[in-house]
């Protein structure tokens, strides 16, 4: 008989990860133009954790289920749906709803796998990988020979802005709090390591650049490691601003970037996609081809069943994953 009813996750009160309820409700039905897949794994963020906690941009209406990135087997289509069908495996951003058995998604947010992407390897790259992509091709314009800085180098984005920055050619610079996360980061092609919690950043980043400065700072961490990572900027250097994971949004005091011509960009995936999706599709037209080369490979720290997407989320919320959390969606 066919199955109607679906474990899935659900935000039925913003807080904290242990707040989460796992639950049954229906399977959602594709409407015109959406896709439903059935899901094989989702990519826990730390987003996630802003959002169950309603300190995220947009705050969901109650109840709602988190999961911003799946990867899966279209099970159903809806009316309108050409060039996919039934049994494809795709990867998808679905801003909500992953943590479940089943999510719908509109077909302009799937993308077909080649056969040799594994389906864990899918959904632990759309996000990381897609941030890191828009912004250092749409907003730093990084370029071959160029130092980059990866700060919070071992976590989720900071993994893939290292392994990015060394196919476009850069100089790697990572910077981590552990040195099992610096250990990732040189795996991940990593030229110079440096632990912030051990090492003064600024010094260590004058010795390592003979005094030149760095090119460009990737920065998903904020708090304090922001403006230490501003003044080591050379001149006519940009900062990417991703996130403030240290839970501080920084202030620099403006007459940095004046003395050094450098510039302050902010980066937004999910309003990038939304205001040049012609752009965001041929960002993820070239990182998929990567992927499927090989040239780019997640990596996988964690994985959880649906079941534990509290202690998932809670693990990478505190900053303790290395690279990228999973759930895998156990179909009991
Ligand atoms: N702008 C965008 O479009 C976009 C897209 C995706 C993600 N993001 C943002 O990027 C940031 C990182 O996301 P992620 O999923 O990669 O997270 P993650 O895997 O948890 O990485 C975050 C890193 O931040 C560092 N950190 C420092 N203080 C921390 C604290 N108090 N709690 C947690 N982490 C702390 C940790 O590195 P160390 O221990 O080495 O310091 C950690 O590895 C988040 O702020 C997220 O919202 C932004």
């Amino acid at each position: 008989m066919l199955k109607r009813i679906m474990r899935a996750i659900e935000c039925t009160k913003l807080g904290a990860p242990e707040d989460l309820e796992l639950r049954d409700v229906p399977i959602p039905e594709p409407m015109r133009g959406q896709a439903r897949i059935r899901v094989h794994a989702a990519g826990v963020n730390f987003t996630d954790s802003l959002r169950i906690a309603g300190r995220y941009q947009a705050v969901q209406e109650l109840p709602f289920t988190p999961g911003l990135e799946v990867s899966g087997t279209l099970d159903a289509v809806g009316e309108g749906v050409t060039g996919l069908s039934v049994g494809d495996r795709v990867a998808a951003f679905t801003d909500y709803g992953g943590f479940a058995e089943y999510v719908t998604a509109p077909v302009e947010s799937l993308i077909r796998l080649a056969d040799g992407v594994s389906l864990d390897d899918a959904a632990a790259f759309l996000s990381a990988f897609g941030t890191t992509h828009h912004a250092y091709r749409q907003r730093a314009r990084l370029r071959s020979g160029e130092t980059v800085l990866v700060l919070g180098a071992g976590g989720g984005v900071g993994l893939a802005a290292v392994q990015l920055a060394k196919v476009l050619g850069a100089h790697v610079i990572a910077a981590a709090s552990t040195d099992a996360k610096l250990d990732a980061a040189r795996m991940s092609g990593a030229d110079e390591l440096i632990n912030y919690r051990s090492d003064g950043l600024r010094d260590r980043l004058r010795t390592l650049t003979g005094g030149r400065g760095i090119d460009v700072v990737y920065d998903p961490v904020g708090g304090t490691l922001t403006e230490q990572a501003f003044r080591s900027l050379r001149w006519g250097g940009r900062h990417l601003v991703i996130g403030f994971a240290a839970g501080t949004i920084p202030s620099l005091p403006l007459n940095l970037p004046l003395l050094k011509g450098s510039s302050i960009l902010g980066v937004f995936w999910g309003a990038f996609m939304q205001h040049e999706p012609q752009q965001h599709r041929e960002n993820l037209h070239e990182l998929f081809a990567w992927l499927a080369e090989g040239r780019l490979r997640p990596h996988i720290g964690a994985r959880y069943r649906l079941a534990e997407a509290s202690r998932a989320i809670r693990s990478v919320s505190e900053g303790g994953a290395v690279g990228k959390t999973i759930l895998s969606i156990d179909h009991g």
